[in-house]
C-alpha cells in the first residue's frame, strides 16, 4: 500500500570530531569515519522508507548531525541525487547543510555548493576562545570568523541562496554587551539567518556533570530571559526579523524546512538516531512518529538487512497532533494558524482550542487571537511553556 508522501527530507549524519560539553544529539565521536558506509546505508534505509510512499517533488532537505559537513560533498550529492531520481528535486527546493568551522577539511563550503547545497547552517555558538574552550568546541574564534568569511563569499557570488549561523546564549561569563558584539561579528558577513538558542543543560551530558559537581556555574536564567528579549533588537539593524523564538530571518530567509516541522508537515527522515512523521498506515490515525536506533550497530545492521532499526513508533491520533500544533505554533510570531489547523484536526476540535484561548485571555493571560491565529507577544515569551499549558 502506498501512502501521500513527504515533501520534507532530514538526513542525520552522526558524526563529530568531538563531543561538546552541553550536547545529548544522537552523535559519535570519530577520527575515522565511515563515509561510504554510510552512504550505503542511508541509501538502503531511504529506499526501504520509499517503498510506502508515492513519490512527490521534494521541498526542503536539511543534512544535520552530528557534523554534516563531515560527510564530503560527493556523499551529499550522492544523497541528493537518489531524492531527484526517487522523487524529483527542483531547483528551487531548499536544501541545507549543517556545517562546524574546523570540520570542514574533507570537502570545503564551496564543494557542498556545487553538490546542490543552498543553503548552509554555520555552528559558530560565540565568538570568544574562552567561552568556546568551556563550551568544548572544536574550533576557535579564528576558525568561526574564517567560516563565515567563506558563507559571506559564497552568498555574495551568488553560490548560495541562504545561510545561517547558530549561537548559543547564557554560557558561564557572558554578559549582554558580549552577546551584542557576537551578533555584530556574525552578522556583519552578511549572513541573512540566525539562530540563537538559550544554553539549557541536558541530563547525561559533561555540562551537566560540572555544573552538578559546581565546577561551572548553571547559566543564569534571568540574564538569559534579558538575552532573549534583547536579541531582536541586535538584529533589526541587519535587515533580520524573529520569526521563531530562536530564529530571525531577512524577508525570504526563512528555513522552510523547519517551518515545516513547526506547521506541523510530514517529513521523512534518515540516519542513526533520526525521527520522522509520516501518514499513517492505519485508517484513522493522522499520522505516525517514529525515532531510529540512537544506537549506530543497531541502525546499521537493521537496514543493511533491510528492515527499520525504529526503537520509537508512535500513531498520533488529532488530540496529541493538535497538542503539538499548539507547542510549535506559540513560538512562531505569526502564531498558530487555525485555519491550517483546522483542516487537519477537523472544526470540533480547532472550535475547542480558541474557546480555551478566549477564556485564558479573559483571565488576563499574554495571548492574543487576531484573524484565525492565536499569537504570544514578544515581550511574553518566557512565559510560553506555561501559556502552552493554558491551552491543551
Ligand atoms: C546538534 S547541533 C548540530 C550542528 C553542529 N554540529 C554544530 O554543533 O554546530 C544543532 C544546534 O543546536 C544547538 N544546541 C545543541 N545543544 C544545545 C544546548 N544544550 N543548549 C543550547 N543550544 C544547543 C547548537 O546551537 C547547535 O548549533
Ligand atoms: S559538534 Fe554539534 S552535534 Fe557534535 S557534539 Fe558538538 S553540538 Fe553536538
Amino acid at each position: 500500500m502506498t501512502t501521500p508522501s513527504a515533501t520534507s527530507v532530514y538526513i542525520h549524519f552522526p558524526y563529530c570530531l568531538r563531543r561538546c560539553a552541553y550536547c545529548d544529539f544522537a552523535t559519535t565521536v570519530a577520527r575515522d569515519i565511515p563515509r561510504d558506509a554510510y552512504l550505503a546505508a542511508i541509501l538502503a534505509e531511504l529506499q526501504l522508507r520509499a517503498r510506502d510512499l508515492t513519490p512527490a517533488p521534494i521541498a526542503t532537505v536539511f543534512f544535520g548531525g552530528g557534523t554534516p559537513s563531515l560527510w564530503g560533498a560527493n556523499n551529499v550529492g550522492a544523497v541528493l541525487a537518489w531524492l531527484d531520481r526517487w522523487a524529483g528535486l527542483p531547483a528551487d527546493a531548499e536544501v541545507t547543510l549543517e556545517a562546524n568551522p574546523g570540520a570542514t577539511e574533507f570537502s570545503t563550503l564551496a564543494e557542498y555548493a556545487a553538490a546542490g547545497v543552498n543553503r548552509i547552517s554555520v555552528g559558530i555558538q560565540a565568538l570568544d576562545d574562552r567561552r568556546l574552550r568551556a563550551l568544548d568546541r572544536v574550533h576557535d574564534s579564528a576558525g568561526a570568523l574564517g567560516a563565515l568569511k567563506q558563507l559571506g563569499e559564497l552568498l555574495g557570488a551568488g553560490r548560495l541562496r541562504s545561510a545561517s549561523a547558530d549561537l548559543i546564549f547564557g554560557a558561564p561569563g557572558q554578559t549582554l554587551a558580549d552577546l551584542q558584539a557576537d551578533v555584530r561579528r556574525v552578522l556583519d558577513h552578511g549572513l541573512p539567518h540566525l539562530s540563537a538558542y538559550s544554553l539549557t543543560v541536558e541530563p547525561g551530558t559533561p555540562l551537566h556533570q560540572r555544573v552538578e559537581r559546581q565546577v561551572q556555574a548553571a547559566p543564569d536564567e534571568d540574564l538569559q530571559a534579558d538575552m532573549l528579549a534583547a536579541l531582536p533588537a541586535l538584529c533589526a539593524p541587519y535587515g533580520l526579523s524573529r520569526y521563531e523564538v530562536s530564529n530571525y530571518a531577512q524577508l525570504n530567509h526563512t528555513c522552510r524546512h523547519n517551518l515545516a516541522y513547526w506547521t506541523g508537515r510530514y517529513y521523512l527522515a534518515a540516519g542513526v538516531g533520526a525521527h520522522g512523521f509520516l501518514p499513517a498506515a492505519t485508517p484513522g490515525w493522522l499520522g505516525r512518529r517514529y525515532g531510529n536506533a540512537r544506537s549506530h550497530q543497531k541502525w546499521l545492521s537493521a537496514v543493511t538487512r533491510g528492515a527499520f532499526a525504529e526503537e520509537l513508533s508512535e500513531d498520533i491520533d488529532a488530540e496529541t497532533h493538535l497538542a503539538e500544533r499548539v507547542l510549535t505554533g506559540l513560538r512562531l510570531t505569526e502564531g498558530l494558524d487555525l485555519e491550517a489547523l483546522r483542516r487537519d484536526v477537523g472544526e470540533p476540535l480547532s472550535q475547542a482550542l480558541l474557546q480555551r484561548a478566549h477564556k485564558a485571555i479573559a483571565r488576563g493571560r499574554p495571548l492574543q487571537v487576531s484573524g484565525t491565529r492565536i499569537c504570544v507577544p514578544g515581550e511574553a515569551l518566557h512565559l510560553l511553556d506555561a501559556l502552552v499549558l493554558d491551552l491543551v
